[in-house]
């Protein structure tokens, strides 16, 4: 059984559904032309009390969205009141649909000014950042209980600095050329420059945790009462009984999930849980697949709660969904999800929450609009909103436990 408050709702983050944003990292990749462009997206920015209006006719009461920390803060130091003022007209528009806000202070995009200073390997990055959050939550901080610092860590720094498929697109060579990844430079070359060790990730991803350490204190001091989380991307990394399996598996989790968790010790109220990816060593089983050939084992999001049961604090689901363009999985994917989900709480899991990602279509990174997420189709040249039917199908799931 899940608890009677549960939050159930969906998510999106503010590149990729907003539109607009031109002062980041990402729309000067896509100047650059090393990933799409992203123009006006869903133009949500705008459109943000239409979308909500649907979040709350397919029976949600929550929602997660992502502030743009290149609008809030376009120039290094220099905050704009009037996007304060925008997202505070955003929370305003959850609260009087009665759904509950859960903010993510940064989803992936970095202001340019900040990303051409060094982004996360500036030395001060993790006070630039804290300095961002603590604004932003002193303004905007009687609006919201849920406030998430960092989006997804491991995958921003292992797409940054190893793979070298995103922004700043480092490439750590001996792995890129063992994996199919799209190739940095449009004519296939690695840029030299940019493939160095596999130092650059471990800084990286020391430098966002004490970002978010750092963030956390300074969102606690202006606001007390808030309820600070970070969200994880969680791979659950299994094995058979094979030992040489069963020690990758270990050391695979290790790395990925609770090595992070160390190093932020106990500064967090919160974890989010983004689950999409099940990875058992020696496993031959054949699984069903998203449009992005990610393999589907919904129920394994027990798993994955789990995994952070020892870190005793409420979990969210925060992210878990598929591409699904046809819309012919999506609805036994969330049902199967959601049976996972309640699993991990009759085995005694603290969840508190489920996100679908995402409610609408949107800008899938590198990959561009191509892959269809959404509850919500979006059609990208109309901007015509149309619900799916497996939105309805989470509706009925949703209502049959409340
Ligand atoms: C990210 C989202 C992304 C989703 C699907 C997560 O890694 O937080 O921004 O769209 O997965 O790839």
């Amino acid at each position: 059984m899940l608890p009677k408050t549960f939050y159930w709702g969906a998510g999106t983050s503010s590149y990729q559904v907003e539109g607009g944003i031109e002062t980041c990292d990402w729309a000067q990749a896509a100047r650059e032309g090393k990933v799409p462009a992203c123009g006006r997206a869903c133009d949500h920015y705008n459109r943000y009390e239409e979308d909500f209006d649907l979040a709350r006719k397919l029976g949600h009461n929550a929602h997660r969205f992502s502030i743009e920390w290149a609008r809030i803060e376009p120039e290094e130091g220099k905050f704009d009141e009037r996007e304060i003022e925008h997202y505070r007209s955003v929370l305003m528009a959850l609260r009087a649909r009665n759904l509950e806000p859960f903010v993510t202070l940064w989803h992936f995009t970095l202001p340019t000014w900040f990303a051409e200073s060094g982004g996360w390997e500036r030395k001060d990055a993790p006070e630039v950042f804290a300095r961002y959050c603590g604004h932003v939550v002193e303004k905007l901080g009687e609006l919201a209980v849920h406030w998430s610092t960092i989006n997804e860590p491991n995958v921003f720094a292992s797409n940054g600095y190893v793979r070298g498929i995103w922004p700043p697109f480092v490439q750590f060579a001996p792995i890129s050329r063992a994996r199919i990844v799209r190739p940095v430079l449009e004519n296939g070359e690695v840029n030299e420059e940019q493939v160095l060790t596999p130092f650059r990730y471990f800084k990286v991803r020391r430098a966002l945790m004490r970002g978010h350490i750092y963030a956390y204190k300074v969102i606690k001091k202006v606001h007390p009462t808030a309820q600070v989380s970070i969200v994880r991307d969680i791979i659950v990394f299994d094995s058979t009984r094979n030992p040489i399996h069963r020690v990758r598996a270990w050391v695979m989790n290790w790395h990925w999930t609770h090595s992070l968790m160390r190093m932020i010790g106990g500064h967090y109220d919160a974890i989010g849980v983004n689950y999409y990816f099940y990875n058992k060593a020696g496993d031959r089983a054949k699984y069903p697949k998203s449009d992005m050939h990610w393999d589907l084992v919904p129920r394994q999001v027990t798993q994955a709660l789990q995994m952070l049961q020892r870190y005793k604090k409420p979990l969210y689901i925060a992210e878990a969904g598929l591409a699904d363009h046809a819309d012919k999985q999506r609805a036994w994917y969330i049902r199967e999800l959601v049976a996972g989900v309640e699993a991990a709480c009759a085995a005694g899991v603290d969840v508190r929450g489920f996100m679908y990602w995402s409610l609408l279509d949107n800008y899938e990174w590198a990959a561009g609009f191509g892959e269809r997420f959404g509850l919500i189709e979006v059609d990208y040249t109309t901007l015509e909103r149309r619900i799916r039917p497996s939105a309805w199908e989470y509706k009925d799931c949703i209502e049959r436990r409340t």
